[in-house]
Parts: C-alpha cells; sequence; structure tokens
C-alpha cells in the first residue's frame, strides 16, 4: 500500500497477489496446491511487497469447475486442508502484515451442495426446488429447453432432470457448467444464507471476497430468450439482458455492504463483473454497494497508445463519479497470460483467451518486454493493483498443453473446439531444474496436477530471485517504490504530453511515468531522475520502444503536486 491509503481503506491503494491455490504450492505432494503450500511461501509475497492475497475458492467442491462448484461453503476441500489450518493462514499472514481476501461463489452451487440434492429429490413448487430456478420445457412433453440461453462453457443453459417415476420432468438454469447449478435470488432463504457465509468468514479474520460473476445473479422474471440482441445498442445505450448484469442486482450488494460495515475493522468486496461499459460497472462502486471492482475494460486494451489512454481515461472519470478508488489488472486464471498476448500484433480488440491467440503467430520477447513495460505502467496508475501469480516470474501461457491433460470444462462443453483456461493455470516454478520446481516437496507421490514446461526451470523464484534485472526483480524495485512514494496509490494523475505513441502521465510528488508504445525511441522528460527502467535505453539514452520508466522531478517530499 502506498503511504497515500489511509490504513483503514487499505483497498484504495492496495496491490492484491492472485494466489491461484491448485497452483501455487503443493505442500503434501498430491499434485495439487493446497493451504499450507501457501503458509510455506508468504515470505516470497512479502519479500515481493505486496499488501494482500486473494485466494480463488478453496471450498469442498467436486472440482467440475476447478472449485467454483461449491458444495459447502463453510469448510474447505480437504485436499487443501482443514479449516484449522486456514484459520492459521489467515493469522499468519495477517501477522506479516498481509491481508486475506476469499472468493464467494453466489451465482451456483455445486450439484452436489445439499440444497441441489434435496431440490431434485423435491417436488415440482416445492420449497426445495424454489431455491434454485426450475422450469418447464418448451414442446409438447416439454421436450425443449425453456429458452435460448446458453452455458458460458458452450452448449444449452439448460438440463433437464428425472422424476422420482423416472420419467423426464423440469429443467434447470445453468449459465455455467451443468455441475453448476444458478441459485433463485429472489428467494429470501437463498440471501439470507450468503449473507449468514459472509459472517462465518469475516468472524474468522477475512479481510474481503472476491465476488464470483457478480453480475449475474438475477435474472428476468419468465425467462425471455436472449435471441440476438445485443447488450449495448448501436447507439451506445446500455439494453436490458436477461440474465446480465440486471438492475435488481444491486439489492443484494446494498446488503451484503451493510454486512461489511457491520465490522468494525472493515471489510471489503471486489466484483467480478464483465460488464459492457464503464459507467455500466461504476453502478457497482455506488458509496452504499461494493468497494472494488476488476477492470477487465484496462485487461482487455490492446497494448497500443490511443486506446491504452482512452481506457484509462474512461475508468478515472466513471470511478470518480461514484467516489470509489479504480483497479488495474493484466491477467487471471480464466485469461491468457498477458506476455503471450502482447506477443502477438496488436489490433483494436484483441483476444485475450488462449483460443483467440493459437494460429497467430507470437514474438514473444516483445511480449515479455511489454509485459515488463505494463507492470510499471500498472503499478502507477491511480487506485489499486492486481497481481496474478507467476505474473511476477514473467511465465508466458503455456500453448501447448496436451489435449489429454486438458481440465477446464470448456473443453468438453465446446465438443473439444476450444482448450480453455488450463494453459493459464500450470502449477509455478519455485526453484530447481526439473518438474516440479519446488511447486511439489521432493519425491512427492503425484506429478503436478497439469504439466509444467521443461524450460520453466530458468524462469524459477529462485533464479529471478538472483539476477538483478529479472522480472522478479523489477516487480520488486517497483512495489518498494509504490510502498515508499507519497504520490502513488491512490490519489490524482495528470497526462503529460509526448511524442505521439508515448504515454506520460505525473503522480504526486514529481512522480512520472512514460510509457513508450511508439515504434521510435522517445526523449526522457527533462530534469527528471531515473528511479526504475522496465529495460535499458538507447546509446543515446532515449527510451526505446516497448520500454516504461518512473521518474522523479525533484525529490518527492520537496515537490507536491
Ligand atoms: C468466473 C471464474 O473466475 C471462473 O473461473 C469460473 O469458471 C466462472 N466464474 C464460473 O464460476
Amino acid at each position: 500500500m502506498s503511504t497515500n491509503g489511509s490504513v483503514s481503506e487499505w483497498w484504495r491503494s492496495a496491490v492484491i497477489y492472485q494466489v491461484y491455490i491448485r497452483s501455487f504450492a503443493d505442500s503434501d505432494g498430491d499434485g495439487l496446491g493446497d493451504i499450507n503450500g501457501i503458509r510455506s511461501r508468504l515470505p516470497h509475497l512479502v519479500d515481493l511487497g505486496v499488501d494482500a492475497i486473494w485466494i480463488n475458492p478453496w471450498y469442498p467442491s467436486p472440482m467440475a469447475d476447478a472449485g467454483y462448484d461449491v458444495s459447502n461453503y463453510r469448510d474447505v476441500e480437504p485436499r487443501f486442508g482443514t479449516l484449522a489450518e486456514a484459520k492459521s493462514l489467515i493469522d499468519e499472514a495477517h501477522a506479516l502484515g498481509l491481508r486475506v481476501v476469499l472468493d464467494i461463489v453466489p451465482n451456483h452451487t455445486s450439484d452436489h451442495h445439499p440444497w441441489f440434492v434435496e431440490a431434485l429429490a423435491a417436488e415440482q413448487d416445492s420449497a426445495a426446488r424454489g431455491r434454485y430456478l426450475f422450469a418447464e420445457g418448451q414442446g409438447e412433453a416439454g421436450e425443449h429447453e425453456p429458452n435460448d440461453w446458453r452455458s458460458a462453457f458452450g452448449g444449452p443453459a439448460w438440463t433437464r432432470v428425472m422424476q422420482s417415476d423416472g420419467t423426464p420432468g423440469q429443467w434447470y438454469l445453468h449459465l455455467f457448467a451443468p455441475e453448476q447449478p444458478d441459485l433463485n435470488w429472489n428467494n429470501t432463504e437463498v440471501r439470507a444464507e450468503f449473507e449468514s457465509i459472509l459472517r462465518f468468514w469475516f468472524d474468522r479474520g477475512v479481510d474481503g471476497f472476491r465476488i464470483d460473476v457478480a453480475h449475474s445473479l438475477t435474472k428476468q422474471d419468465g425467462f425471455p430468450d436472449v435471441g440476438q440482441r445485443p447488450v449495448v445498442s448501436a447507439d451506445g445505450e446500455w439494453r436490458d439482458h436477461p440474465h446480465w448484469d440486471r438492475d435488481d442486482v444491486h439489492d443484494v450488494y446494498r446488503s451484503w455492504r451493510a454486512v461489511a460495515d457491520s465490522y468494525s475493522r472493515p471489510r471489503v468486496f471486489v466484483a467480478e463483473a464483465w460488464v459492457e461499459q464503464p459507467h455500466r460497472l461504476a453502478r457497482y462502486l455506488r458509496p452504499d454497494e461494493l468497494h472494488t471492482a476488476f477492470n477487465f475494460d484496462y485487461l482487455r486494451a490492446p497494448w497500443l497508445a490511443a486506446p491504452l489512454q482512452a481506457t484509462i481515461d474512461a475508468t478515472l472519470v466513471q470511478h470518480a463519479a461514484v467516489g470509489a478508488p479504480p483497479t488495474w489488472v493484466l491477467s487471471n486464471h480464466d485469461v491468457a497470460r498477458h506476455p503471450s498476448r502482447y506477443a502477438r500484433v496488436q489490433t483494436s480488440n484483441p483476444p485475450f483467451t488462449l483460443d483467440g491467440l493459437l494460429g497467430h503467430p507470437g514474438d514473444f520477447e516483445l511480449g515479455l518486454k511489454r509485459a515488463r513495460a505494463a507492470a510499471l505502467l500498472t503499478l502507477a496508475l491511480p487506485g489499486s493493483a492486481y497481481i496474478y501469480q507467476g505474473e511476477e516470474l514473467g511465465l508466458a501461457e503455456v500453448e501447448d498443453l496436451a489435449e489429454s491433460v486438458l481440465q477446464d470444462p470448456t473443453w468438453k462443453r465446446s465438443g473439444h473446439t476450444l482448450r480453455g483456461r488450463d494453459g493459464c493455470r500450470v502449477p509455478i516454478p519455485w526453484s530447481g531444474t526439473q518438474s516440479p520446481f519446488g511447486f511439489s516437496p521432493p519425491h512427492a507421490s503425484s506429478p503436478p496436477w497439469l504439466p509444467q514446461p521443461v524450460s520453466w526451470g530458468a524462469v524459477s523464484a529462485e533464479v529471478l530471485g538472483t539476477e538483478p534485472d529479472s522480472m522478479l526483480a523489477l516487480y520488486r524495485a517497483a512495489l518498494l517504490i509504490r510502498r515508499t512514494h507519497p504520490g502513488l496509490g491512490d490519489g490524482p494523475l495528470r497526462w503529460i504530453d509526448m511524442a505521439p505513441g508515448a504515454l506520460a502521465f505525473e503522480r504526486g510528488q514529481g512522480f512520472v511515468c512514460v510509457v513508450n508504445l511508439s515504434a521510435a525511441p522517445v526523449v526522457v522528460p527533462a530534469d527528471t531522475l531515473i528511479t526504475l527502467a522496465s529495460g535499458p535505453l538507447t546509446v543515446n539514452g532515449d527510451i526505446p520502444p516497448d520500454v516504461a520508466l518512473w521518474v522523479q522531478r525533484g525529490s518527492p517530499s520537496a515537490s507536491a503536486s
């Protein structure tokens, strides 16, 4: 956290490290990351200099969608550890000055959740079915899906269930896999249950929640077809959609905010909401709703000066309108790692999944160079920032996993046409020259749940930790400056005129960030001292293409903005 944010509002400036638990550190050698693995690697995060961790779902789960199918929200998956270990992790992280954010999955449960098991055994129109979204099928015998909604993983969003007499009955909604039935957020019991789950974890010291598909909870009565409707009309206006970003979802978050605010040490939320326009995102961040939201427009922006600047500006304007701090994120467990995205020719609307990248040749050295510059840009922008595990090692997407090892439900649901998200989820390398690269202990009983590239020995945390010019060294240096510079974190930004294709802005106290996205070198701003560079300067001392600098005018304490 920069010194600019007050301690009580730590989330306005925090750098939050995403721990994808399955792939972070495996303490017991079963090939799957776990809670004790996270505990053992907390020193890495302290050395890195982050303020908080966000841990992907660790609840009991049949793992149809890597833990986003929860069968019990008040416990921990045995393969990840125990509730007691979870509590120890929270306490140890706190002792080291790290906050802990969990992931809550409110749109759907697992089909193994006791509520859904009960619903399947119950009659139509029963209270048990009323917690989910069951509907009659179309056609004479109800043999067709109730409407045209599609699962995000491919195929219809409805599955038909059998009745107790063995004949086909109603259909249930699942916007994701069939193993993830959607809950009915018009049901008061569902609402009360999730408020109670929030309290369960807040009472154990958790500092906040990332809300999975926060924009999908409520659905339009009567389940009308989506049809061809664009989410945004030709004139740029938002159009009502039957299941994404509906206005009544905000009632849920007003109640959740009241729960968070009932704690004396503030608890916070970050929304995962893939909405189409910045002003729609800002609606989730009104003062009585959520604190922050992932900025996926920034993640999706091309490495091109004009669209990147436009995205930053739109973000700042829309967040300022509701008084919320922006967030900045480049990668996560659902998108192709950004060095691999930036390795491709940049278009106005670049693909962000592996399936979108395949077939487009990549210049991976260039991708890494841009990723280094993007790190300095991201960490200099106003607000809070996210780092996806392995980003500090410069890991690329693993694009060539054998089809036989793919586990993302997208692979199966797309009829084996889309590889999905496994390429960004490969267990990360800590040390050593061969797999499991310190991810699992020596003599582990199972290999990592996804195979690691043989080349990853060269980019382990241990190796990069000794190289002064490594990606890890860059992240550590940037986070150290960010932590101590009064102009960074939350606060204003002022653009500075630069050569076309370069972006430069000033934060408080003389801090300036310059990013050269043009094809020609640009001159370092006059009368400044370079404090950090993402790459070497040209022989003339200029900033080469795809390099970013942090420079200082005067001394930070002498020149206020
Ligand atoms: C978003 C999560 O990030 C993703 O991994 C998951 O598959 C879907 N939500 C469904 O829960």
